[in-house]
């Protein structure tokens, strides 16, 4: 019975799926953002200078203007800062705002991630560290240089 054979496989091919999806998630939430390609075609919003350190910050021109306007982030932001070190491309670190993440954050609905200049997922961060930092600009919705988008 070919028919019934087909009906009992798809469920358990899902279930394989699933399962074998599940751990990516389960590990660490923050590795649900992804990096954001193409980011560079946004907005950059600022550059922030300390000793050697360099850093280039990017968003969206929707975020901009809420930031212009009072408002909290769009769902989706996502904020970009390139570290660069004593001239060369350090890492990345990027910042993610999504609804559905509200239960995983204890910044709002951001989620928070690193790469190295080789845009590599550093793997030991888990984003909890940069999460509590942040809370300290929940009346910004967790931004440190949204002064910076108002004048941009
Ligand atoms: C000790 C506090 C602290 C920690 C930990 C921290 N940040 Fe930040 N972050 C800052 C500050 C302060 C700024 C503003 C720029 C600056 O001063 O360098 C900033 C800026 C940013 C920005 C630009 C948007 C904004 O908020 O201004 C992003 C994106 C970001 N951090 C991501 C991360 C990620 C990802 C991590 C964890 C790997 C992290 N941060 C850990 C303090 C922190």
């Amino acid at each position: 019975m070919p028919h019934a054979r087909s009906r009992l496989t798809l469920p358990a091919l899902c279930i394989a799926m699933t399962l074998a999806a599940a751990p990516a998630f389960a590990q660490s939430p923050n590795e649900q953002v992804t990096f954001p390609e193409g980011y560079e075609n946004g907005v950059h919003y600022g550059t922030f200078k300390r000793g050697g350190i360099t850093e280039e910050l990017f968003t969206s021109p929707d975020a901009i203007a809420a930031a212009k306007a009072g408002e909290p982030f769009p769902d989706g932001t996502v904020i970009m800062m390139e570290d660069h070190r004593d001239g060369k491309l350090y890492r990345y670190v990027a910042m993610e705002k999504r609804a559905e993440w509200d239960d995983y954050s204890v910044s709002g609905s951001w989620l928070f991630r690193e790469w190295d200049a080789n845009r590599v997922a550093k793997a030991s961060e888990d984003g909890t560290s940069c999460q509590s930092c942040h809370t300290s600009q929940a009346e910004n919705d967790f931004v440190f240089t949204h002064h910076l988008m108002l004048d941009d």
